[in-house]
């Protein structure tokens, strides 16, 4: 089984294959959550401009620079486009604000957040207006602010199998080097993971522990909780990991690791951001790995069904099906 910490982009560059998840953080908790994963060796960061946190990693990021105390070509920062208001704003405004935020002169990774552009409208409720939305378009704009020296390597995030293809058939001059979806044990995604890897894509899983937290933050906003599957307290998980003297959360990152899968597991607690960085001393059997696959419930397995944002699911460019609010 080969246990490595980078996957060849193909852009030439290298992503590490262990990130640090940055959404749902209140501000001090993410400034030390990032001291300590950087201590711990994290060099992966995943924001986005929608998580209103990229000032904070920048911050941290600029100390850690200034006192050489890492490297700017060791780090991998992925960001993401916000999925409202491309028209009104344009991408290179998106792009220059990611990076003045970010105190950086580059990202790593530039991830279209969502497939779908909306008119956002301020009050929790409010049906935002879908705006029309040109992936070819956009990933043309992207493509500049790659030529001028601003990203490294391109991506897309809860694009389909179809929308991606869409942008491959384009013939484009900078390819998608990444796709980040929700994937984790409970929603496997087998076909599009095997389309990415066909395609020379390489997946980033999010969600991958299958987002504890996500019910306390849909209240936090107003929403209704949602019957979230619980796979750390799953009796396979469970048995898995005690075979190997692991925890649950070791099992269910390292089943995606040898699965080519990269993970960002989000967590704002020194002890488990060890954890969750410490997957290579071990290897999942190939009978652990079967059981762990029997896991898939489909899309009855996903988690987030962005309801927040209301009237995106009636956009054109919505990725998913229309049953994924019955889990
Ligand atoms: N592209 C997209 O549309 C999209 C959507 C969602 C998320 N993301 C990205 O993916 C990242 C990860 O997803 P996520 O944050 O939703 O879910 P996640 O990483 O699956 O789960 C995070 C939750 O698990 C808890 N946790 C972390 N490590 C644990 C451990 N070892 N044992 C038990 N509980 C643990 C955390 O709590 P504590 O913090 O209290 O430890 C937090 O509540 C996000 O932070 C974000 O960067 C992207």
């Amino acid at each position: 089984m080969d246990s490595k910490s980078y996957f060849d982009l193909s852009s030439g560059y290298k992503i590490p294959v262990v990130g640090l998840g940055t959404s749902k953080c209140k501000v001090e908790e993410l400034e030390q959550a990032l001291n300590a994963a950087l201590e711990i060796g994290y060099r992966h960061i995943d924001t986005a401009s929608v998580y209103n946190n990229e000032n904070t990693i920048g911050t941290v990021l600029k100390q850690w620079l200034d006192s050489g105390k890492v490297k700017r070509e060791q780090l991998f920062v992925a960001t993401k486009l916000a999925f409202f208001n491309h028209s009104l704003n344009g991408i290179e405004e998106n792009v220059l604000r990611s990076l003045e935020k970010l105190k950086l002169d580059y990202v790593d990774l530039y991830l279209i957040h969502f497939p779908v552009n909306i008119e956002k409208k301020e009050g929790h409720g409010e049906v935002w207006k879908t705006l029309e939305t040109d992936h070819i378009a956009m990933w043309k704009d992207l493509e500049e602010q790659v030529d001028k020296g601003r990203i490294k390597s391109l991506g897309v995030s809860n694009f389909n199998q179809k929308q991606i293809q869409k942008i491959l058939d384009s013939n484009p001059k900078h390819k998608i080097t990444n796709l980040q979806v929700e994937l984790h044990v409970f929603l496997q995604q087998p076909e599009l993971v095997e389309f990415c890897h066909k395609n020379n894509i390489t997946i980033t899983a999010f969600g991958p522990l299958g987002s504890p937290g996500y019910n306390e933050h849909l209240l936090k906003v107003g929403e209704k909780a949602i019957n979230i599957p619980h796979i750390l307290s799953n009796e396979i998980v469970r048995k898995i990991s005690e075979k190997h003297s692991k925890t649950p959360a070791q099992v269910v990152l390292r089943f995606l690791l040898q699965n080519d899968v990269i993970v960002i597991p989000k967590s704002v607690k020194p002890e488990r951001l060890r954890e969750n960085f410490d997957l290579f001393g071990f290897v999942l059997e190939e009978s652990d790995m079967m059981e762990l696959r029997r896991l898939d419930m489909g899309e009855k397995g996903r988690i987030f069904n962005f309801s927040m944002i209301k009237g995106l699911s009636s956009h054109p460019e919505w990725p998913f099906g229309t049953d994924i609010y019955t889990i």
